[in-house]
């Protein structure tokens, strides 16, 4: 499909108003995406676990305007209170969107958004909010298109929040998602996630990820900075190759459920994507002493153990612990004896592997 394939049709009845509401997770990258194009088009593939608990409830209310006045109108409230910071960001989004999505001009709408996951807890909501906020576009438009099949809803949420922010393409389905072209998945795009296409070992789909918040404030370099600096990075070429190397090397990993290989690849990945941001110009860390120490007790417990558990980062200091559920019990001990105390607060959340977002509800 190409970007034109998402342009609507005419469509053939405005609704005066309704509400819809959709509830999107968050997802854990195993392959990054660190780096991208213009009109987020990544610059490598990538591929990711979506979550379950950690997710983003968003609910609009639409009413048809009176006079057309050419821009957008709405107004945010989050967690129940009005969120004017948040909106220059849905601005920019609706911006973005608006030839795909042509009657965001024809109404006042009400976005009503709340996070699972505690407000300020580093976590971030733009993958799960991207993915929401988008699926409950789709909501309207299908009642103005009722024809259209789910497939099309999918992919064009995904489509649409892919725009808003890269990696929320990720978190409308489950629960193994694939992004960005890669010459061997034959069904992969740059412009939404789709299921994985191959064979998946059943240990990868019970699959835990305790997310260990080790700083929950605000990260001292955005995303956006971060994936901007890797225009010009010395080591770029090189790390966009290995991303589509190891989505190639994936493959026989996830049919055989070969978890050693698997870690490798994954807590690779995790590192290689800090070392981008310490070697970019100018350079950053966004990890902390305890995401280290943190590191270290993982591996030590696993050479030790055997018991197959390793870690992923996103950009930030937290991170994901991921383990099959066959060592679950064993997993939740050595988290809670050894690894809690590097938390803030001993915070910590308990995610796993997730089916993709849902709708709440959705009527005229
Ligand atoms: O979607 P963005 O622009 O916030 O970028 C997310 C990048 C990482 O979380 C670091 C990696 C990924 O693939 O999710």
């Amino acid at each position: 499909m190409t970007e034109k394939d998402f342009l609507p049709a005419p469509y053939q009845h405005f609704s005066k108003n309704g509400k819809v509401t959709w509830k999107a997770p968050s997802n854990i990258a195993l392959v990054k995406y660190w780096g991208k194009l213009a009109n987020q088009i990544p610059a490598n593939p990538s591929i990711s676990f979506t979550l379950d608990a950690c997710a983003t409830t968003t609910t609009i209310s639409y009413q048809k305007k009176e006079g057309n006045t050419g821009g957008f109108s709405f107004d945010l409230l989050f967690e129940g209170k009005p969120k004017t910071d948040f909106k220059p960001k849905i601005e920019t989004f609706f911006n973005r969107i608006a030839d795909y999505v042509p009657f965001l001009k024809e109404y006042d709408f009400t976005i009503e958004t709340s996070n699972s996951f505690p407000h300020s807890s580093g976590i971030a909501s733009s993958a799960s909010g991207m993915a929401a906020l988008s699926l409950c576009l789709m909501e309207i438009e299908k009642q103005l298109n009722p024809e259209m099949d789910e497939m099309f809803f999918s992919r064009k949420a995904s489509f649409l929040a892919r725009l808003g922010s890269g990696s929320a393409c990720r978190s409308v389905e489950g629960d193994l998602i694939q992004w960005g072209k890669h010459p061997q998945i034959p069904s992969s795009s740059n412009l939404y996630g789709i299921k994985y296409p191959f064979e998946v070992n059943p240990i990868f789909k019970n699959y835990h990820d305790t997310i260990l918040l080790v700083h929950k404030g605000q990260k001292q370099v955005s995303s956006t900075v971060g994936h901007d600096l890797m225009h010009g990075h010395p080591y770029a070429e090189k790390r966009f190759q290995q991303a589509f190397d190891n989505l190639d090397n994936l493959k026989s990993i996830f049919a055989e459920g070969n978890l050693q290989d698997f870690i490798k690849i994954v807590e690779s990945e995790a590192l290689t994507l800090h070392a981008m941001m310490m070697t970019s110009m100018p350079y950053f860390i966004l990890m902390k002493p305890d995401t280290l120490e943190i590191i270290n007790k993982i591996w030590k417990y696993r050479s030790e153990s055997k018991v197959p558990i390793c870690f992923t980062l996103d950009a930030g200091a937290n991170v994901h612990v991921l383990y099959p559920e066959s060592v679950k019990e064993k997993a939740i001990q050595f988290i809670q004896d050894e690894l809690v105390a590097h938390c803030e607060n001993g915070h910590y959340i308990c995610d796993r592997i997730g089916v993709g977002a849902k709708k709440i509800m959705g009527k005229k």
